[in-house]
């Protein structure tokens, strides 16, 4: 099909500055109406492409958020909204300057404010120079709390990003959720139940929250008493990368940075206990259990973006995506568990496409990178700027007008002058 460029470039700009809500955008009005901290980054990169300090206000309202002991939350509750379930009330998380959740995401915002600082040193140092030791602190977080043989976990689905992944599976039926009691689910108010996780997953989810509100949000002790804690490759690899981004930054401002070169070396060594050897691919690992997912999901190809070499994982990359039209499903086309409507059970994500197409390409995989951006592209053109798609029809699905979307068209899918 023939792409008006200029006219997709007006759409997604128009998304960000139409979910900005000053200093911080929603992923998209409706369905998530406050701050999340991954989808803040992406939106970060967005904004970078067309208007830089308002990229930079994005990252640092995201920071204001952060806790004293160095964890920046997963949502920041900014302004009250009752279409929102579960709100501050729920989590009971007050242990930071801004209401909010009390478990984090995947840190990407050093990748972005790497991206911001390269593409204007002269602006950019200021900026990089107020955020640089909240990130290194965010990260330290991570290293302090939440790693088993060096990859890091989670401890609530939500906080990986890929809330009902079968990754999960496992150590959420190990979950009975007795006593979560009668609650309202909003989301699926907002879109299909279908796309959405299902009840038993919901219950689970909340229970998790009821439990670490009941701990205080206390990592020392939700490390003694959480149910759920599991190694996952979103985590590990993108905290790698993070890692190595904070480092660029840490250099060329000239900090010292050998305590993020022990970091790296430590995840990089976590990395490998990620890898299934059954599997033939880099999966999630239950911590408490030592038994692994089984899983085959768009996160196990993060180990490129991770600046892993991985030569293994290409075969298994070639195979999931020679399976459907539009890659990268989030689960595996020959899993039994495949759902390409169900959220992280099989639709293809943008924010993933764009981090795996980044890191083939810096592994000298350009042939497969610029495919995948040429599929992400047509997927954006031919079907809207979408929360997710259907890996094998290309339909749209979750909300719409979605600003990670619009920023993965700004900054990574759009075909650049040459590539018309
Ligand atoms: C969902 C996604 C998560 C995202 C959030 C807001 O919970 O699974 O990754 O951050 O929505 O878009």
């Amino acid at each position: 099909m023939t792409m008006d460029i200029g006219k997709l470039d007006d759409e997604a700009r128009n998304i960000l500055r139409g979910n900005d809500r000053g200093g911080y955008t929603l992923p998209t009005a409706g369905l998530y109406p406050y701050q999340w901290n991954w989808d803040s980054a992406f939106a970060a990169r967005g904004f970078a492409a067309f208007d830089a300090p308002r990229a930079w206000v994005e990252l640092e309202t995201l920071f204001s958020g952060q806790w004293p002991n160095g964890m920046v939350p997963h949502i920041l509750f900014h302004k009250p909204d009752p279409g929102y379930f579960p709100g501050p009330d729920v989590w009971g998380a007050d242990l930071g300057p801004i209401a909010s959740s009390g478990i984090s995401q995947p840190p990407v915002a050093a990748s972005a404010a790497r991206a911001m600082l390269e593409a204007d040193p002269a602006a950019g140092r200021d900026r990089a120079a107020g955020l640089f030791p909240k990130l290194l602190a965010w990260h330290r977080w991570f290293m302090d709390w939440r790693l088993d043989r060096g990859a890091v976990c989670i401890t609530h689905p939500w906080e990986a990003g890929r809330d009902n992944a079968p990754d999960w599976d496992g150590a959420m039926a190990a979950i009975d959720p007795v006593g979560v009691g009668e609650y309202t689910r909003r989301d699926t108010s907002h879109v299909n139940p279908e796309m959405r996780p299902t009840k038993d997953d919901y219950d689970r989810y909340i229970w998790l929250v009821q439990r670490g509100r009941r701990l205080g949000w206390d990592e020392a002790r939700m490390l003694e008493y959480t149910p759920f804690r599991v190694a996952d490759p979103t985590m590990t690899f993108i905290l790698l990368r993070a890692q190595r981004d904070l480092r660029a930054i840490g250099q060329a401002l000239g900090e010292d940075t050998a305590e993020i070169d022990g970091w790296i070396a430590t995840l990089e060594a976590g990395a490998e206990t990620l890898s299934n050897a059954r599997l033939g691919a880099f999966d999630a690992r239950d911590a408490r259990t030592g038994e692994f997912a089984d899983c085959v999901s768009s996160a196990s190809f993060l180990c490129w973006y991770a600046g892993l070499e991985a030569p293994e994982m290409l075969a298994v990359y070639d195979r999931v995506t020679a399976a459907c039209r539009y890659p990268v499903p989030s689960h595996d086309p020959d899993s039994a568990k495949f759902n390409p409507r169900r959220y992280w059970r099989g639709p293809t994500w943008g924010i993933l496409n764009m981090m795996i197409g980044q890191g083939l390409a810096e592994q000298g995989h350009e042939a497969r990178a610029e495919a995948l951006r040429r599929v992400t592209a047509d997927l954006i053109a031919e079907h809207g700027f979408a929360e997710y798609f259907d890996p094998v029809t290309g339909a749209p699905a979750g909300g719409k007008a979605f600003t990670w979307t619009a920023a993965v068209w700004l900054t990574w899918a759009r075909p650049s002058a040459e590539a018309v």
